[in-house]
């Protein structure tokens, strides 16, 4: 694994931007994997800044986000639908129909995966994924004990995950109990991975990801099996690696 070191967030961001931009520059069509959360928040505002000043066009660029709760309509302010949408997508030359995540309001949840999971292989496969890390080592919203051989699926999500979530909701009773993720094989398989970690909070796990062992207790330790993986830290997340 290679491991950058940025002083802040932002450097974070700009440095994991930089690397995207260079990715559809070198390939105009490439297959980008993009993540949610606080961590990619800064990513998706240079990308803006970098597509304004004419630097980049996702014009033939095709997108898979990674997960979507189970149960929010895409106009939920909640959904990873809208996030996307509102932090992202509606700011780029991104085309609508090019820009996927997995339909979490579907009525046939488990067809669903298996249309997703399709759609990936059809595109291509994914070039390069994003990645953040939740506390407890979950990839996507594959919690510890997933299976490693699992493809996008659906998942019952933590009690820590929820609380960790919760901050985005007015309270924890309103998080979703459910998502559908693209599964630890189907991040795998995917050409080259980009892990942003930013904060002190999430030191431990990072130590964890990169020198323990490999267990479905503690999903990202797969990350040192794969042949392309860069992590992108700030120094309060390397804090607990020497
Ligand atoms: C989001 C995702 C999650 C987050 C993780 C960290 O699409 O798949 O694995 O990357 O929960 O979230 P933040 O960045 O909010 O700390």
């Amino acid at each position: 694994m290679n491991i950058i070191q940025a002083e802040n967030y932002k450097q974070m961001s700009e440095l994991a931007a930089k690397k995207l931009i260079e990715q559809i520059n070198r390939k105009s069509d490439s297959v980008l994997g993009l993540a949610t959360g606080s961590t990619p928040e800064g990513l998706y505002e240079e990308i803006i800044k970098e597509y304004k000043e004419g630097n980049v066009s996702f014009k033939d660029v095709t997108t898979f986000n990674l997960d979507e709760y189970v149960g929010l309509s895409k106009n939920n302010d909640q959904s990873y639908y809208y996030y996307m949408h509102k932090l992202l997508f509606d700011h780029i030359d991104l085309k609508t129909d090019q820009a996927n995540l997995p339909n979490g309001d579907a009525k046939d949840l488990q067809e669903e995966c298996s249309r997703y999971e399709a759609s990936i292989q059809q595109a291509g496969g994914i070039d390069i994924q994003i990645l953040g890390i939740g506390l407890n080592g979950h990839i996507g919203f594959n919690e510890p004990g997933t299976p490693f051989s699992i493809q996008t699926h659906i998942v019952d999500l933590d009690e820590s995950t929820r609380n960790a979530n919760a901050r985005f909701f007015d309270s924890i009773d309103e998080v979703p109990l459910q998502a559908i993720t693209m599964g630890i094989d189907s991040i795998m398989q995917t050409k080259q991975i980009i892990l942003l970690v930013s904060g002190s909070k999430k030191a431990e796990a990072l130590e964890k990801l990169v020198n323990g062992p490999v267990t479905e207790d503690f999903p990202a330790s797969i990350l040192q099996k794969h042949p392309n993986v860069t992590i992108i830290a700030d120094s309060d997340a390397l804090s607990e690696l020497s």
